[in-house]
């Protein structure tokens, strides 16, 4: 089974195994860690890899989505 998580205001991480990353061109990029973190803020110099440079650049994702709220908030 392959898992993505949403850091709160950090990346995407992939845990999974054989998890291949290809880029719009269709270049496939190569992980050096596993988990797989995917930058979502922008700022990394090792796109699409997580650099750690959200946490210095401030980064806040978008609200999230009103139709999915967090888990225990539900009401169920
Ligand atoms: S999410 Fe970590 S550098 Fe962008």
């Amino acid at each position: 089974m392959t898992t993505v998580r949403f850091r709160r205001n950090g990346p995407y991480v992939i845990e999974g195994d054989d998890v291949r990353v290809v880029d719009w061109d269709g270049v496939e990029h190569t992980p050096s860690r596993n988990p797989v973190a995917l930058c979502r803020c922008g700022a990394s110099a090792t796109k699409p890899f997580c650099d750690g440079s959200h946490s210095k650049s401030g980064f806040a994702p978008d609200p999230p989505n009103p139709h999915h709220p967090p888990r225990g908030e539900s009401g169920r």
